[in-house]
């Protein structure tokens, strides 16, 4: 028993990793990564320093993905709809 719950966190653990990963490929690819970096201030904040700053405030997320598709206060990005979604709950995670 004990060792199916270390097997099954451990892969919950690795599925999180995944999709982190995933994310941060979607925002190489959509050009996020060309002004942001994850732990660094280029152009645009680090993608942490965002997370920071939106910690606990559920409106965050549809405040962002509006922000971003709209290109208001904000360069304009080429990612829209789910994939802005996604990048957008991957910044807010770190
Ligand atoms: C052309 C450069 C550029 C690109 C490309 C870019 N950003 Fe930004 N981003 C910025 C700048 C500059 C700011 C700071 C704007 C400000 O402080 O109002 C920013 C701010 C942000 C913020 C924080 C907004 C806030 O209210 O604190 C988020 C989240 C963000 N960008 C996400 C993204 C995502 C996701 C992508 C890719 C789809 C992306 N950015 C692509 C330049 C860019």
């Amino acid at each position: 028993m004990k060792a199916m719950m270390i097997a099954a966190v451990m892969a919950a653990g690795v599925l999180a990793a995944g999709s982190a990963n995933a994310s941060e490929a979607l925002a190489k690819s959509s050009g996020c990564l060309t002004c942001h970096a994850v732990d660094t201030k280029k152009m645009g904040p680090a993608f942490k320093e965002t997370a920071k700053k939106y910690k606990g405030n559920a409106a965050a997320e549809g405040k962002l993905v509006e922000a971003l598709s709209k290109a208001q206060g904000h360069p304009e990005v080429k990612a829209k709809g789910d994939d802005l979604k996604t990048l957008v709950k991957w910044v807010l995670s770190l």
